[in-house]
């Protein structure tokens, strides 16, 4: 049996009061759609039995968040995007920010495992040269999901998600570590990661540049 409509209302509960997660402003059709997968995964059929599970197998809320945060991201996702930043966006903010404080901040929210602040790291250290990119450029990352900014700070990636970098980009910002590719430890520096709910948190203030990609249409409107 699938478990009903309307029962999500007391596992949502239970996670704010348990966790701190507030999903009450995510779209409920998606919510259940992923809740009910993962508890389907585990052998259960009702949000009651889910919620005694969560109580005795504390790991199973990592699963969970994954499930409901899906951290799909990639190098370079939405190429043309990239491209409108690059020849668009990046020189406005380049220009308009010269003289005594020539600063750049960014803010990335949403960021994942932190292929896309990453990207925009190479974005402007393609246009500025690292030189300048290390001294004027700030991109702080931000995500609810501690094991994704986990995996953001360690800067390493599978050979298969190397893959969409332009050419040339691997062997210019990444180290081979055995199968793995390390982002740039020095433009790595720039790049700042901490956690941060859409929700509940109070924005970064005095960005340049705010990107937050397939990330609020989670979100109820
Ligand atoms: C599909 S990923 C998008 C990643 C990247 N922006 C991209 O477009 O490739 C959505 C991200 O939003 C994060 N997220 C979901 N709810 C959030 C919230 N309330 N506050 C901050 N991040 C949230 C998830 O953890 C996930 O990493």
């Amino acid at each position: 049996m699938d478990p009903s409509f309307g029962e999500i209302d007391k596992l949502l509960a239970y996670l704010k009061s348990t966790r701190g997660f507030d999903f009450d402003a995510y779209k409920r059709t998606t919510l259940q759609r992923r809740v009910q997968k993962r508890i389907s995964l585990v052998g259960l059929s009702q949000y009651d039995e889910y919620i005694d599970y969560l109580e005795v197998h504390p790991d199973e809320f990592q699963h969970l968040f994954n499930t409901i945060l899906i951290n799909v991201t990639s190098f370079f996702r939405d190429l043309e995007s990239w491209d409108y930043l690059r020849e668009t966006v990046l020189p406005r903010i380049t220009e308009a920010r010269t003289g005594d404080d020539d600063s750049i901040r960014v803010w990335n929210a949403g960021c994942a495992s932190g292929q896309e602040a990453y990207t925009t790291a190479m974005m402007f250290a393609e246009a500025l040269g690292t030189e300048a990119f290390r001294e004027r450029v700030k991109i702080y990352a931000t995500d609810l999901d501690d094991e994704a900014l986990g995996q953001s700070r360690l800067a390493s990636y599978s050979a298969k998600g190397v893959e969409t970098l332009p050419d040339g980009y691997r062997e210019k910002y990444f180290e081979r570590v055995g199968d793995r590719f390390v982002f740039d430890r020095e433009l790595r520096r720039s790049v700042i990661f901490g956690r941060h709910d859409l929700i509940q948190d109070a924005p970064i203030s005095r960005v340049d540049l705010l990107m937050c990609r397939n990330t609020l249409m989670y979100f109820n409107a």
